[in-house]
């Protein structure tokens, strides 16, 4: 890492190769040829962070997930697996689920239009009402729901609308790159508190603005007062290099003396059982492109995931995670809940003023991105690539 000279160094300072260059133009906010495209080209066919496994607990429990101009229906089948499709009825079209979150008795997807019953197992239809068994140029056998690739992964349900995506093993180089957060345990977490805000800001802005902490000292006084921008960074990229998709973002230290990241930096909860004591006092961060971020800290889990309504409407879904015990037992959350509910509601804000400002003449050309947003730098990246990409 290289160092400021005397100035005040944020995140612990940037690579040798970080340097300036321009940000995006001012109309891949804002273009919507341009959203479509990205659409198409990164959206369709990602690892996309849909859920946890413990939102759908029971046979016949579903939630939905909207993005652009896809629902789509995550739901848990007869025997226990969970399955994605989109949500539309091959009769007329209808939703099927017409719940964000919901249930379908034994996992029989009826479409409340004109009761059509698919097998969530398959997607098979297994019923029309009142169309005669073997009548001429209808069978049931040939209509199936459309079905998306999903996926498991540690407690996460991740899907893929498309039907050629490699596996996410081979696409995230699982299990070797997320080695490392182990300790955490994810997969015995359990959600604890769920939230969903809408942004008015193109979803890039929103990774953009999660790859650094150039902003925090200004617009983060909460979260800066646990995690100063400016103590040292633990990089771990070193020893589990960054694939295509997955940044590994290092770890931020607690200000000394404190022993939680949370409002007060106290402890409310016992730290996860195999994290040494080094890791407790660091919260680590770890990127997914194109849409979600997962932040680990000593005693909670905090996720986000956006997903693009419009191309400049952006909905995110924040999850906190903490161990079944913690939740059983009815210890406080709180703590966890409000530092990054306010810290994220603190960052939509300047999205949407990015948002408003990228529109104008001025900004045509862009802006300009300086070595301390290098992981901004390394998503435009990424997203340039994508596109670049023959379909
Ligand atoms: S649209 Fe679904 S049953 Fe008619
Ligand atoms: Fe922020």
């Amino acid at each position: 890492m290289k160092t400021t000279d005397g100035g005040t160094t944020i995140e612990g300072g940037w690579p040798q190769e970080a340097k300036f260059e321009p940000t995006f133009r001012g109309y891949e906010y804002s273009n919507q040829e341009n959203f479509n495209r990205e659409i198409e080209k990164i959206w369709m066919k990602s690892w996309l962070l849909a859920g946890r496994v413990e939102e759908v607990p029971n046979v016949g429990d579903y939630f939905t997930v909207q993005f652009e101009k896809e629902n789509l229906i995550i739901m848990r089948t007869q025997s226990g697996s969970i399955e994605t499709y989109y949500n539309v009825c091959m009769h007329r079209g209808s939703l099927l689920c017409t719940e964000e979150k919901g249930h379908m008795s034994k996992g029989y997807i009826t479409c409340p239009y004109h009761s059509w019953m698919y097998d969530s197992e398959n997607g098979k239809l297994l019923s029309a009402p009142n169309i005669p068994k073997g009548i001429e140029g209808f069978s049931c056998e040939n209509v199936r729901l459309n079905s998306v690739k999903t996926e498991i992964w540690d407690g996460y349900i991740w899907i893929n609308l498309d039907p050629e995506a490699p596996s996410l093993e081979e696409s995230f180089h699982l299990p070797k790159s997320w080695s490392i957060y182990e300790k955490y345990d994810m997969k015995n977490l359990k959600v604890g508190a769920q939230k969903t805000y809408t942004v008015e800001a193109n979803w890039k802005l929103i990774m953009e603005n999660a790859s650094e902490c150039y902003h925090c000292g200004n617009i983060h006084p909460e979260l800066s007062r646990v995690t100063p921008p400016n103590r040292p960074r633990k990089w771990i990229d070193k020893d589990i290099p960054d694939t295509t998709v997955l940044k590994h973002v290092g770890a931020m230290e607690l200000k000394p003396g404190l022993e939680r990241v949370n409002m007060d930096g106290k402890a409310y909860r016992q730290p996860f059982e195999n994290l040494t004591e080094e890791d407790v006092s660091k919260i680590f961060y770890l990127h997914i492109f194109p849409h979600c971020y997962i932040c680990m800290s000593a005693d909670y889990v905090f996720i986000a995931a956006l997903w693009p309504l419009a191309v400049d409407k952006t909905i995110i879904k924040g999850y906190w995670m903490f161990t079944p015990e913690v939740l059983e037992n009815g210890e406080p959350i709180q703590d966890a809940i409000d530092i990054w509910d306010i810290t994220s509601k603190e960052d939509w804000e300047a999205c949407e003023w990015a948002q408003q400002g990228n529109q104008s003449r001025v900004y045509e050309n862009g802006g300009i991105l300086t070595p301390i947003d290098w992981r901004v730098a390394k998503f435009k990246h990424y997203v340039h690539e994508e596109l670049a990409k023959p379909v």
